[in-house]
């Protein structure tokens, strides 16, 4: 971990010190689309008005803002892998939101509001225009992204669910003011901005943002805080059921981002097929994993894999999963799904797949053979077939279709 300079207040002075990373109990702010402020020198931020002739400490005035949506709305989603932290450069997305995912390792994320330690089983969000690095403390990270353009990301209606449950405000959390001082010579901004990547330099960091307010900021949420909703009597829920954030289009409830998650919790339906059902879908999903089992898939699909199933594609739980469900009967008692977080994008957008991924050698092109050991259970003499009329109907059908 690279050590990186601080500037802390000593007395009636600005001392340069070293620090060694981020702090074992980071501090933040709780809510979501709160107006938060936060001052890393107490008296930083103007009060009463936002640009003032002289600002407090001699600073200057910026604002941020993320809500004109003149952006034509466009998602795209990737998986990372990162294997150095970012070093003397920070990025910028001037294109759109980031929702990160990471799988494997921490993240420390410097943004201009303050710093995030994100945890796999954490997510942050990185709002268009802001300017941040990410640090590996445990080396090499792994995750998935996606990025939203047009758009902000919300908490979901509730509906008749009320008040509470899913994913509650105080639990996400928000930077507090930090800033770094000093000359940083050949400092890089990489900006992302229509798509390509430009680069500018300058000799000082973009971390100097002393005192803050506002509510256009970054921040990250632990999902095992999330409140899920099930089914307590009959059938499967839509996933939907378990959405945390989503990104909305001008359609009412069609989303140009979903993010939906699996966490652990009791099933308990009674005579129900208690796996997602089979299904197709005019929304693209793309899954993935970030610890332990998908309840739908029994083998395969692993910790910091994806699937993507895009509109329409035929898709549900594997063979041996249809199998065991099928095998347990009606009497499987109340069971709980643990140890588990597998989520998804799920978008009205009919995703492209890169170059980079149909190439890559990590690709399943074994995975449609999760489904070809289904076998047709179909006996009409099994089913209590009232009718003689159906039954000759079936009859002749089978006959027609082994003769034919
Ligand atoms: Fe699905």
């Amino acid at each position: 971990m690279e050590k990186r300079a601080a500037v802390v207040r000593d007395g009636d002075g600005l001392v340069m010190v070293v620090v060694g990373g981020f702090p074992d109990d980071m501090d933040y702010q709780s809510g979501f689309g709160n107006h938060f402020s936060s001052e890393a020198i107490a008296g930083a931020l103007p009060r009463g008005q936002n640009s003032p002739l002289i600002c407090p400490f001699g600073l200057y005035a910026e604002q941020i803002s993320g809500t004109s949506f003149t952006s034509p709305r466009k998602l795209n989603q990737r998986r990372y892998t990162a294997n150095k932290s970012m070093d003397n450069c920070a990025f910028c997305d001037a294109d759109g939101d980031f929702l990160v995912v990471p799988q494997q390792g921490r993240l420390w994320i410097t943004t201009e509001c303050g710093r995030l330690e994100v945890s796999p089983g954490e997510i942050a969000v990185l709002p268009q225009g802001f300017r941040f690095v990410v640090d590996l403390p445990d080396g090499p990270s792994r995750g998935y992204v996606a990025e939203v353009f047009g758009t902000h990301f919300q908490l979901p209606d509730l509906g008749p669910i009320g008040a509470n449950g899913l994913a509650a405000s105080r639990d996400f959390l928000v930077p507090t003011a930090w800033f770094e001082e000093g000359p940083r010579p050949g400092f890089t901004i990489v900006q992302k901005f229509g798509g390509e990547l430009f680069n500018a330099q300058q000799d000082f960091s973009p971390f100097n943002v002393v005192a803050w307010h506002g509510n256009y900021v970054p921040y990250k949420y632990d999902l095992s805080k999330f409140c899920p909703y099930n089914t307590v009597l009959v059938d499967h829920g839509d996933p939907s059921i378990n959405t945390v954030l989503t990104a909305p289009t001008d359609k009412p409830g069609v989303a140009l981002l979903d993010f939906v998650i699996f966490p652990p919790r009791w099933l308990v339906a009674e005579h129900t097929f208690r796996p997602p059902y089979y299904h197709r879908n005019c929304m693209s999903e793309f899954m993935g994993l970030i610890y332990g089992g998908y309840e739908a898939k029994a083998d395969g699909f692993l910790p910091g894999g994806a699937s993507l199933h895009s509109c329409m594609t035929p898709h549900g739980p594997d063979t041996k999963t249809y199998e065991a469900t099928i095998a347990r009967g009606n009497e499987a008692g109340p069971q709980k799904i643990t140890d588990t977080m597998a989520f998804m994008f799920e978008s009205c957008l009919m995703p492209r797949t890169c170059p980079w991924a149909l190439d890559s050698p990590f690709r399943d092109r074994d995975y449609y053979q999760c489904w070809i050991g289904l076998k047709s259970h179909f006996s009409c003499e099994k089913t209590n077939c009232k009718s003689t009329d159906l039954q000759n109907e079936l009859k002749e059908n089978e006959c027609q279709s082994h003769h034919g």
